[in-house]
């Protein structure tokens, strides 16, 4: 169970490096986001829901993709960047993923993206998602793991790993975050009995000054406190790492965000067995069937 000082709670955009959090975010990973989405087919007169929108930039373009004849349903917990967007097809809605019912109107698709491993309740959520899409609805879901590619030395001089880059794990960990969660979600979408599901992992290159630093120095500046407390860093030692993350030179391995899809099989009884192989990706355009039902 969580409580009101759990690392939850402070997920929510309290500070003012929100806005470029969200901008980094957006422009780190909506490119790969997009692509995914697109490939689900999404259309006019989609039924959509968005969980942990944040900053609302894939609502935005869901909201266009859609039209005036779909419907796009985004929640957050804090949704007062989302408040100021305003499209016809968008429903902002302020709902706590772990402990709120989801609306019972089924969707022609879901996404979230980086919000689950942050929940102790996240593979209950993920269950629950898949219980409200249509037959047929797709899920896609976004998630890091952040411990298979560390910095290596020995590949470039200015690949360093940071004192309080290494701090983080037991930081997160003590918070109840699943660093890995992305790695597992494929197993996990087989587990619900979703059908077609695939998965695709993007990296890159993080650089000194570029917006992933920006994202690293800001998980960081959230862990600071704690990190100083357990005597893992000091405070020069904090500053002169946040520093480096300026520095043109430096460069570290991104963590990896797996997209992992899955569509609700299209027979009316949608039970854990019915999981299909996913060599047969049907993620493709040309595979895709997917219309929105009557129901839309
Ligand atoms: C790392 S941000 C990701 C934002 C957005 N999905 C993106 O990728 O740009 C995490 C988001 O999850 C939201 N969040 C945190 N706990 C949540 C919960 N229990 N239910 C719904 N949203 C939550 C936060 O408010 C924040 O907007």
């Amino acid at each position: 169970m969580r409580t009101e000082d759990d690392w939850s709670e402070r997920l929510t955009h309290s500070g003012e490096e929100a806005p470029r959090r969200f901008a980094a975010l957006s422009a780190l990973f909506d490119p790969g986001t997009i692509r995914h989405l697109l490939q689900c087919g999404v259309a006019r007169g989609w039924r959509c829901l968005e969980v942990g929108g944040g900053g609302g930039s894939i609502a935005t373009w869901l909201c266009d993709r859609v039209g005036v004849d779909g419907e796009v349903v985004v929640t957050d917990v804090d949704t007062r960047f989302l408040d100021t967007l305003s499209h016809p097809a968008l429903d902002v809605r302020r709902h706590d993923a772990g402990r709120d019912p989801l609306p019972d109107r089924p969707f022609d698709l879901i996404h979230t993206r980086l919000v689950l491993n942050h929940l102790p309740e996240r593979d209950s959520i993920l269950e629950k998602l898949a219980g409200v899409l249509k037959p047929g609805g797709w899920l896609v879901v976004e998630e890091f793991d952040s411990e298979s590619a560390p910095p290596d030395p020995a590949a470039y001089p200015g690949e360093v790993l940071l004192k309080t880059y290494a701090a983080i794990p037991r930081a997160l960990a003590c918070r109840g975050v699943d660093r890995r969660y992305g790695r597992l979600l494929f197993g996990r979408f087989r587990e619900l009995g979703l059908a077609s599901v695939g998965a695709e992992a993007r990296t890159f290159m993080v650089h000194g000054g570029s917006p992933g630093s920006a994202l690293v120095r800001a998980t960081c500046e959230r862990l600071r406190q704690d990190m100083i407390d357990a005597g893992e860093v000091s405070d020069q030692e904090f500053d002169d790492d946040m520093a480096r993350l300026g520095d043109p030179d430096f460069l570290m391995p991104s963590a990896a965000l797996w997209a992992v899809w899955g569509r609700r099989p299209l027979s009316p009884e949608f039970t854990r067995v019915e999981c299909e192989s996913h060599e047969a990706v049907s993620h493709q355009p040309s595979a895709i069937s997917h219309q929105p039902s009557a129901e839309s």
